[in-house]
């Protein structure tokens, strides 16, 4: 079954949790599709993943669509979704309208992904939304707002900052988004977003009461240098990868590699 927007709303109706995951090149989407992944969000977090960049501001909209093609490349069932990367979208609706655009006609993603609330982004979605591209909203911890909260901390900490947020996410359904990426804020208040909104919340640092959860895969798979605090590595890569290079090169040095044969 090839998944569409509308089994995302159903799941969570059903109360069956989403499962997402972030790709940035073809053999990792091909991976994740195959096991079955239902949403694949090529996040601008490839600037950290797979560009070697300390945050997500530098990655341009050129970079997006060269690793969404090939992330599309290599998925069959899974909903692909893109992130519009930082000043791709934020000038004005136009812009967004032209950058959302690029990315369906060029990439063949289904959906894009944009970080902000009320009111400017809440407008930028209703107009994307009106031309029939979908949207999926990000609040809580923004990373392309990386500077501007002082780090990568937790969000909604305070009354006033989960009032914002809580606001951020209505405005966002309101204005059409599909669903919602809830990043790095209490437990609880995830909690109540999910339970108040029809669009599904798919939760990162956001607890287990959301409707789905993603993860950077670079976490997933022990392939970053620093893993977030919320993150679970499932298997450490980095060291097999370091262990087969190793081998590899002793094999080499000692000519035990190739076999004669
Ligand atoms: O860029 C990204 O990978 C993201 C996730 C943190 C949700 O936006």
């Amino acid at each position: 079954m090839v998944i569409r927007i509308r089994q995302l709303i159903e799941w969570k109706q059903e109360k069956r949790p989403i499962v997402a995951l972030t790709a940035w090149d073809y053999p990792i989407a091909q991976l994740l599709d195959r096991a079955g992944v239902d949403l694949i969000l090529v996040g601008d977090s490839l600037g950290m993943v797979a560009l070697g960049y300390k945050n997500t501001l530098p990655v341009t909209l050129e970079d997006m669509l060269h690793h969404t093609q090939a992330v599309v490349r290599g998925v069959k069932r899974a909903l692909v979704v893109s992130d519009l990367p930082f000043l791709s979208y934020q000038e004005s609706p136009q812009q967004a309208m032209h950058s959302a655009g690029r990315v369906l006609k060029e990439t063949g993603a289904q959906a894009v992904k944009l970080e902000g609330g009320y009111p400017a982004m809440a407008e930028t979605v209703a107009q994307l939304v009106k031309v029939g591209i979908p949207v999926m909203g990000h609040v809580g911890l923004t990373p392309q707002s990386v500077y501007q909260l002082s780090g990568n901390r937790q969000q909604g900490n305070s009354p006033e900052s989960a009032e914002r947020i809580f606001a951020d996410a209505i405005a966002l359904e309101q204005a059409g988004a599909f669903a919602i990426i809830l990043e790095h804020i209490p437990a609880k208040l995830a909690a109540q977003i999910t339970q108040k909104l029809a669009i599904p919340t798919i939760g990162i640092g956001a607890g287990p009461d959301c409707d789905g959860q993603v993860l950077i895969t670079a976490d997933l798979l022990g392939l970053s240098e620093r893993l977030p605090p919320f993150a679970k590595s499932y298997v450490n890569l980095q060291e097999a990868i370091e262990r087969a290079v190793q081998d590899y090169s002793r094999e080499v040095r000692e000519r035990l590699f190739p076999e004669a044969e």
